[in-house]
Order: C-alpha cells, then structure tokens, then sequence
C-alpha cells in the first residue's frame, strides 16, 4: 500500500478556481479500495456527460451526492472525441474535463471508464466509424492497426486527464480507470487473439501509469493487478481472481434501456435494494448503479439497432433531470443504513449464520464488541421470523435488514418508506401538472417534399447491392438503392402486370417505392434488424422505377465482431413475370447517400426564411418524406420541455439546429407481456417488468432548456413516414404530484428531512420533498387512519378516517418539504379508532 501523499498547492484553473490541492493516494487490497490508506465502501453510479448538457450537469451530480453516492461513473465516447482521425473534439456536451472538473466540485469521485470500447447503446459502441475503413484493421483483437489506435486514443485521455490534474494522485477525483468493457462475454469468439488482446490491454493500460487501480469487467481473466469486476442484477455470488483483489460490482442495472417497439422496462426497487443489500452482506465493497442518471440519446447517438431515444433507464434520477421516487429515496434510505455500518464492513470478513432455509445472518465486528448485522430472507414467497441475538426479527420475503449495532434494524430493502412521485412525464394527460403548447394552427407551418430516389449529381452506379454501413460511412442514415426494369418484352402494349416483390435487408428499415409509389415500409427489431418485405406491384409497359430507401437506426454495439454486422439490401426478387423468378439482386443499382433534405441542409436555422420552405393552405398530412418546419417561443417556467411527437410515424427533430434525436411514433409494442405491478420478489431480469404495452417506446421527446431562447424558435421535423404536424406540442412540467403512505409501525426514518423536536427517533415519519427550488403548494389528500389505495394509483379513506388535511398544509405548505411524525398524538387530532394499527396517507402538489 502506498503511503499517504500530501502535498498542498493552490490552483488556479478556470471557473473552478482557487481550490487547495489534496493529493490522494488509491491503492487495493482484498477488502477494498484504499484510499488514503483507508479502506472504502464506495457507491457509484454512472452518468455518461453526453447524455444531458453541460448546464445541467451540476444539478445531477448535487441529486447523485444527496442521494448517497461517493463515485460517479462514465464511458469515454471515442467516437465524438475524435470524429475524424487525427482531430480531437472535447467541447459542448463532449466537455470531459470540465463535466470531471464537475464532479470534483460536488466532492465526489470519478471513475473512468475509458475502454476505448463502451457498449452503452451507444452509436457503433463508441468506435469511430473511420477505424472500420482502416485497411487490414480488426477490432478487438491482437490486430496491429488496432491496437495502435486503441493505445493512441487511451493514452490521448490519460494525458489529458493529467494534463489538467484529475488523478487523485495528483489532486484530482479520478480514483478508477477501466480498459476495454466486458471483453470476457466475447472473448471466445476471438480465440488465441482473444487472449493475447486482454493480457495486451492490461499491459498497456498498466504502462500509462495513472496512479489509480485499473479495472476489466466482465472479465474472469484479467491479469493483475487488473481487478476483474462483476455486471449484471445480482453479484452476491461473485469472486475475483484473486484473493488479493476486492469485490466490486460495475454495473448493477436499476432497469433497462429502451428500443423502437418495445414496452418500457423498470425494475421495482425492492429488489435493487435486495441486490444492493446483498452484495455488501457477501463482502462487496464497491457498487455503481447502471444508470443513475440515464439522460438522452440526442442527435444520432444511440447505439442499434433501434435503440430509442429516451435513455432513462428507470434511473434514480429521470431523463428530465427530476427524482424518480421511491426509488432514489429507497436507496438513499440504503446507502446511509450501509454507511452506518462502514467500519464493520472493512475491518474484517463476514461470521455467516444460518437462520432456517433460505435465512441466514452475516455479522461483521468492528471490535471484538461491536458488530453490525445483515439478516436476509431469500425465499422468493415466504415471509419469516427470525432468532437473531436472542431476539425475533420479521424479514419479508426476498429482502434484508440492516442493523448497524447488530440489534435495531434501521433498513429493510422490502419495506419503502420513501415519497412516491405520482406522475412521471411518461404517463402524459392535461393534468394539473402538464403544460401544452400546441402548434395545431396549419398556417404556421412550411414543408419541403424530398424526391423519391436519386436526387443530386452525387450518385453512382455499381453492379448488385451494396452493404450500407461501407456505402455511407454512417455519414448518414439512409441510402437510396435505385434500379428499373423494362418490361416491354414481357407483357404487351399499354398492359400492367401484378407481380410479386421480394426485398430482403440485413437491416433496419426500408421504405419502397415501385414507379415513384410507395409500395411498402418494412422494418427489423432490435434484437435482430433484418426483415423480408414482401408487396404485390404492378408492372406496366415500359421502363419500371424501383427505389428503395435503406435505413439504419443506430449502429450494432454490442456482441462479438459487432463492428462487421452490415446493414442494407441482400435481395431484391420479382416473382410472376415469367416462369422463373427475376432476382435484381446483381443487376446494376444507382446509390446515393443520404436524403436531399440533410444534403440542403433544411434543420439549419440559416435557412429557416429560405424560399426552399413552402408555405401555404395545404399542408401535406401523411405523406412520406417530408420536412416541416414551424417557429414557437418556448414554454414558460423552469420546468422540463419536451415535444410531443405521438401524432408523427418515423423520424428526426431539431430545435434551433440542434438534434433532439430519433422518433418512432408509429412503432407499437407488443399488446401484451406488461405488468404495471410486478412483483419485486424473485430473480429479476430484463425481460420481467414491462410498462407501456401497445404504445409506443416513446411520444415525448426532451427539449432542454440550453437549446431554447428567449422570443422565437425554430423546429424541423424530417418525418419520413407520415404524420400530422399540427398534433405536436410541447410540454412542460409545472408541479409534480407526490405521495406517501406510512404506518404507525413502520419503521422510524433512517435520516429524516427536518429533524422533528419532540418525537424521537422512533417516531416513524412520512417524508415529502419537493425537488429544489419547488414548494408545496397544497394538499391533495391526507387520510390518517386505515386509508386504502395505493400511492401512486388513487387514494381513498378507509372505515377509519381522520382527515388531517388542515394540519398537513399547516407544517407543509409553503415549504419545500416536510416530515410528519405518524403517530396519534403527533397529528393532534384524536384517536379515530383506538386499537388499530393506523397508517397515514398524504398526496402533495408541487409545484415551480
Ligand atoms: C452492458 C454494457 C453496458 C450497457 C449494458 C446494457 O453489457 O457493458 O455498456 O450496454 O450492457 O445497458
């Protein structure tokens, strides 16, 4: 272990100035990370700066530290640092050193996560899309050509990061480093080259001497002193390869992402906190939460295929920014019951009791006197009382209790207590916490129609069909593929014949037309993109147009040889012309890249007032690739913005030049397969808690607020389907509805929002907060009693009901929030039924 390096110098560096200097010093041993020759128990949480904007990064990372987080956690995106080889890029919202500089601010710490390969649903994994054009090059492999660009660009960060001093070494937040990312799920497709590139990647990460701990993920073979670390829902029963490493876990999922038709995934807190508990009882010592703050895919930054937009990964903190509850309460609840019980956790290994079938205790001493204890329930349906110490214990099913003096349990992952917010953005209606601002008047807008197939004198010709991704070089989404046919020679004069098409693509969509009409839309899903159109057509005399527009919604990232995974037409087949099939697949094609309306350049605010732009009576409602275009002023308040786009097929969205991302209205998720109250006990996985079902993956698309000004603003769409621009509205959040349920049981709060004076600490308290810089501004229910309902759903009074809606608005109205002790005599207003176990029910608006 190192000793401990002081050294105390002032800096001066930019707008973060003058901040005394603190060198710190990150070494390991089998426990943990040590830091300053201290042993840590750390919880992290990865928010990826790219993500959100600059503007907004302090408020995520404040919510990260308030809601118990030591570490936050982020990929390097390779491929925005340095879109053309050889030219860098680390502004706007790829500002790395300042969004670390951020987070050194709040007092946290970083881990970075430079890979170069991320995975992260993010475009290509986060390769630049040139490396593919490197001849002989081959990713992720003992390849040469890569491997020297990897080195480059891992050495490029590192030097940066020092150059600015972000070690901790150096005075800086950066404690962690990783290369590579979960290598170990794919390894074996690469066989001995697999091999030699992970003991590579070790060594060169090792020799850019960062002074923090490097780690691999995934990775059961990394060669030390790389630590190897644990992803995924649970990793209680992880090890690492060797006993001089600590357990730690790097991407534990709060829920999933997201894709084009498919329901919305969440994961029910209880059983994160299940996952967290047990993690830390087994020995762990290190957790990042994967998202805490999943943010957006704007522009064309979403890896594929068909990963949406939306990123919010039902993260702690939502995609607007906001506290989604009760699962950032429930865990903060979490992380201060674990703090608790620091010491204990790293003095020593654990003393493992068996308390019945699927019960056991672990107890870690601090002292030979004082402990700190784990009781865990793993039985997925039974619920259990437990001897522990001489004294019983309840332990729901599938959960654990926390108690830091190894007798009263401060935590139980089952039971939250937290608020519940009650409306998320998701769940859109013209309530009282939704603002509308439509742009429903027809006369406000102007189009441009693109042309169906070539376009511009940028085409060429090529005999059979091309793969996309090495066509277009991703320099954009769509590649027209045209032929014709002449059927002069199979049917008479002045006749038509029904035939049949056959398209078939790698991948991700395709719009055909036949003569200049559209014939067909055929699209993949995520898990594979490749689809077989199939249309009836009718051939006439002459010469016969085919134009095909191939799409691609975000490049593979994931899997191995990912990066080789094409895209594009294989086949293009007539049957019914003659006795044998007609297969244009080798027959000569013109391509050109791109749609006319990217290559004018029609998002540019530069040409908003151009007479390209058609204004008139008609606009054109469903119709195929289509440009629109509108000016609105931006939504009042502070609150969240986001566009509606649920009346619009399939497309792209600018506000004032910028890409808010990617839309698929018009893609529905399976009808079925949903579960709004999915029980929490169980293994989970990504494919047990649907929302959402028969809509689609996402209507609401985020505006943030940086990208508005003040008076007009300009928005295109490129709808390429077909949809009604006069259904889109932006909307804002004006209040938020919050909720909470607590009973007079329950257990007293692990910290509390105000400290209440004259009720102890075991007092339960029902706690409400509003987000900062909102207040309380009334009370929509408050039952005390045995109120029915659920938070979240409707409350309603039960048979016992005393309404404390008065008293509630005395202590909370106004504020941003308030703690109410549960109990008869505190709430002052009489026993109404004495004898019965009571609880009290509260909904909140607030409001900003
Ligand atoms: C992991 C990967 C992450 C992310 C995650 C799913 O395999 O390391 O980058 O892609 O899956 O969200």
């Amino acid at each position: 272990m190192f000793g401990i390096l002081i050294s105390a110098i002032l800096l001066f560096e930019g707008n973060f100035c003058c901040r005394t200097v603190v060198s710190t010093s990150v070494t390991y041993d089998s426990k943990a990370l040590v830091i300053d020759g201290k042993r840590r128990i750390l919880q992290s949480g990865s928010v990826h700066y790219p993500r959100t904007t600059p503007e907004v990064w302090p408020e995520i990372i404040r919510k990260a530290k308030e809601g118990g987080l030591d570490v936050i956690e982020t990929y390097v995106f390779w491929n925005y640092h340095e879109p053309v080889r050889g030219e860098y890029y680390f502004g706007g919202r790829f500002d790395l050193v300042r969004f670390v500089k951020e987070v050194h601010e709040a007092g946290l710490f970083v881990h970075l996560r430079i890979g170069p390969y991320a995975c992260a649903e993010w475009n290509y994994g986060g390769f630049p899309v040139w490396l593919h054009f490197i001849p002989g090059i081959q990713f992720r492999t003992t390849n040469s050509l890569f491997k020297k660009e990897m080195e480059r660009f891992l050495a490029k960060i590192v030097n940066l990061m020092k150059d600015e001093n972000l070690f901790a070494s150096q005075g800086g937040p950066i404690i962690l480093a990783q290369v590579e990312n979960e290598y170990g799920n794919v390894e074996g497709a690469y066989g001995v080259g697999g091999v030699l590139y992970v003991n590579w990647a070790a060594e060169t990460a090792v020799s850019l001497n960062t002074t923090v701990p490097w780690v691999m993920c995934a990775q059961a073979d990394a060669p030390d002193p790389i630590i190897n670390t644990c992803n995924g829902f649970y990793c209680d029963r992880f090890a690492p390869n060797s006993p001089f490493k600590p357990k730690m876990w790097t991407e534990n999922y709060v829920g999933w992402f997201l894709a084009f038709g498919y329901a919305v995934p969440f994961r029910p807190v209880e059983d994160l906190a299940f996952a967290v508990a047990r993690f830390f009882e087994t020995g762990g010592t290190f957790q990042n939460y994967y998202m805490y703050f999943g943010g957006t895919n704007f522009g064309r930054t979403a890896g594929g295929p068909l990963i949406a937009t939306s990123y919010d990964y039902d993260a702690p903190i939502n995609e607007y920014g906001l506290i989604n509850q009760p699962k950032w309460g429930h865990l903060r609840d979490l992380h201060i019951a674990i703090k608790k019980c620091e010491e204990h956790l790293v003095n020593a290994n654990s003393t493992q009791i068996s308390l019945g079938d699927n019960l056991e205790a672990h107890v870690y001493y601090k002292s030979s006197k004082e402990c700190a204890a784990f009781l865990a329930n793993y039985d997925s349906s039974s619920d259990a009382t437990v001897t522990f110490r001489g004294k019983s214990y309840f332990l729901p099913p599938w959960s654990v209790s926390i108690l830091p003096d190894c007798v009263n349990v401060i935590f139980n992952t089952a039971k939250v207590t937290s608020q519940v917010t009650v409306d998320d953005n998701s769940a859109f209606t013209r309530s009282i916490t939704m603002r509308d601002y439509s742009l429903s008047s027809s006369s406000s807008w102007s189009w441009y129609k693109e042309k169906v197939g070539v376009w511009g004198n940028n085409s060429f010709d090529a005999s059979g069909l091309l793969e996309q991704i090495n066509t277009t070089r991703d320099t954009s989404d769509f590649l027209w593929y045209t032929t014709s046919i002449n059927m002069d020679e199979k049917i008479g004069q002045n006749e038509t014949k029904e035939v049949g098409l056959f398209v078939g693509s790698l991948g991700h969509a395709a719009l055909i037309f036949v003569n200049k009409r559209l014939v067909g839309f055929g699209y993949g899903i995520h898990d594979d993109a490749s689809f077989m159109l199939t249309a009836k057509v009718n051939l006439r005399t002459g010469s016969n147009t085919i134009d095909v527009l191939s799409m691609m919604i975000g490049l593979q990232n994931y899997g191995p040889w990912f990066d080789v995974q094409g895209a594009g037409l294989y086949s293009v087949i007539l049957t019914g012309l003659t006795d044998s099939k007609e297969d244009l697949s080798s027959a000569q094609w013109t391509y050109q890249v791109g749609v006319e309306g990217e290559f004018l350049g029609l998002e540019k605010e530069s040409l908003a007032n151009s007479s390209i732009w058609t204004q008139g009576s008609v606009l054109p409602i469903n119709h195929t690739l289509t440009w629109y275009k509108t000016a609105f002023f931006a939504p009042e308040g502070k609150g969240p913005v986001s566009l509606n786009l649920s009346g619009m097929g399939k497309g792209e969205a600018w506000v004032n030049g910028q890409s808010i991302g990617r839309y698929w209205s018009s893609y529905l998720s399976p009808s079925s397969g949903c579960s709004e109250d999915c029980d929490y006990r169980g293994t989970y996985d990504a494919s047990k808690c649907f929302k959402n079902c028969g809509q689609p993956a996402q209507t609401l698309y985020l505006v943030p607020r940086s990208w508005l000004k003040p008076g007009e603003n300009l928005l295109v769409i490129h709808e390429e389907l077909g949809g009604d621009p006069t259904t889109i509205s932006f909307v804002t959040r004006k209040g938020q509805r919050i909720c909470n349920h607590v009973s007079d049981s329950d257990l007293p709060p692990v910290d509390t929002w105000e400290p209440i004076v004259g009720f102890g600490s075991t007092t339960p308290q029902l706690g409400l907060k509003c987000e900062t810089g909102w207040r309380i501004a009334s009370v929509l229910f408050a039952s005390f009693g045995t109120p029915r309902g659920n938070c979240g759903a409707s409350f309603y009074p039960g048979i016992c009901h005393a309404n404390v809606s008065s008293t509630i608005e005395q202590m909370c109205v106004g504020k941003q929030g308030c703690s109410i002790p549960v109990s008869t005599a505190a709430l002052g207003v009489g026993d109404p039924c004495p004898n019965v176990r009571k609880s009290l029910a509260v909904e909140i608006l607030c409001q900003n």
